[in-house]
């Protein structure tokens, strides 16, 4: 099974979410999906709910960018919705620890493999995926809206992976 290095760049701090980061969760984001970002009840709704985990990472006082991931009942398989980092903040290791965590998030559920879908055409999140270990395993041809393919992913998940996350959540 593939084993993610667990990335030292990061120095700031991953927690879960509180509704008084809203504000800033929006912030992120608008700017960073033009087209289909979560909208603010929708943001509070997954905060709310037993079936998500809305992490967050601060960095230099500032709320850096979030991962959202959700779990079915009786599934093995976890999803990961979402995984966002300010542009300000990006290229330090903060998506990475993001992904991490939610990986973490995920084996303390229960949860054996993490899924994802991307863009085909994002390079930035398809090359995080790869090097932290996933596979792709399919493809949905025009899944997003204004057309866009995506390309499915997942990892297995290990004991040895949460191990060696389990470092980077502070109060999960
Ligand atoms: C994808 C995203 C979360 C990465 O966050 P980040 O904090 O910049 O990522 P990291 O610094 O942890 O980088 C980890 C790896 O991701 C890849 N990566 C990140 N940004 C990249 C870029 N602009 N171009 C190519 N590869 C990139 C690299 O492999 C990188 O490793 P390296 O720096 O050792 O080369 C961020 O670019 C983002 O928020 N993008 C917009 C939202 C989005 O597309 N989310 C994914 C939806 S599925």
């Amino acid at each position: 099974m593939l084993q993610a290095p667990v990335p030292h760049a990061f120095h700031g701090r991953i927690r879960p979410a509180e509704p008084a980061d809203i504000d800033d969760l929006m912030r992120i984001e608008q700017r960073v999906f033009a087209i289909e970002h979560i909208p603010r009840r929708g943001l509070r709704r997954f905060l709310a709910s037993p079936t998500s985990v809305l992490l967050v990472a601060t960095a230099e006082r500032r709320l850096a960018g979030y991962v959202l991931v959700l779990f079915r009942a009786k599934s093995d398989v976890a999803r990961l919705y979402s995984i966002a980092v300010a542009p300000e903040m990006a290229r330090r290791g903060i998506g990475a620890a993001l992904l991490a965590a939610a990986e973490q998030s995920a084996i303390a559920r229960g949860r054996r493999v993490l899924r994802l879908e991307v863009r085909e055409k994002n390079a930035a999140a398809v090359s995080l995926y790869r090097k932290a270990g996933y596979l792709m395993f399919g493809r949905y041809a025009d899944y997003y809206a204004r057309r866009g393919h995506a390309l499915r992913f997942e990892k297995r998940l290990t004991r040895r992976t949460h191990r060696r996350a389990s470092r980077l959540i502070v109060g999960a």
